[in-house]
């Protein structure tokens, strides 16, 4: 089976479905924040706080780099890693993608007691939430399915998952 890849903007729920996927799966399970943070020693609060977005990025795409040759397993990326035209074309060519979404509503719920999402550091806004996500909308809408995650349980999303990688024949 190819790896399966989890886009999605902040609080879409890439890290609780693909930890719940692989389980089912039967195959490991990677977070690409928690690997820089493991690998730099510093928190994402830190990386951005201390040597900015730009820095992060550049972490973001080793981190990517890396990926590509990995075997079988469930990825979560981190909300902005498919900004970069280069790590998309990477995160297709290393599986499927699978893009979760949400309401920019659904979002702030979500998101409200957060303190770890540095570019939100300033504000959790409506507006804000809704305006990152229509600069990023054709990023996300680059992947091999959609799922809207709103009212759904991490199990309802995981099954979506499972029943496309089945109909596809990509399991
Ligand atoms: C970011 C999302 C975060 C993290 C960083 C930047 C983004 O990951 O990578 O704070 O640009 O949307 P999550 O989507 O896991 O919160």
């Amino acid at each position: 089976m190819k790896s399966v890849i989890l886009t999605g903007f902040m609080g879409t729920g890439k890290s609780s479905v693909g930890k719940f996927l692989a389980g089912k799966l039967g195959c490991g399970y990677y977070d690409l924040d928690s690997m820089i943070v493991a690998d730099v020693g510093m928190s994402i609060n830190d990386i951005f706080a201390c040597h900015g977005e730009q820095h992060f990025r550049l972490l973001e795409k080793k981190a990517i780099d890396n990926l590509s040759s990995a075997g079988c397993c469930v990825i979560s990326t981190g909300g902005g890693a498919v900004i970069d035209p280069e790590n998309r074309r990477r995160l297709r060519a290393a599986g499927t993608v699978i893009n979760l979404t949400a309401s920019a509503e659904a979002i702030r719920d979500r998101l409200k007691d957060e303190t770890d999402r540095p570019l939100l550091k300033d504000g959790k806004s409506l507006e804000k939430i809704a305006a990152m996500l229509a600069e990023r909308e054709s990023f996300y809408a680059d992947a091999d399915m959609r799922i809207d995650t709103v009212g759904k349980t991490v199990d309802d999303v995981a099954a979506e998952i499972l029943h496309f990688l089945e109909e596809e024949g990509r399991t």
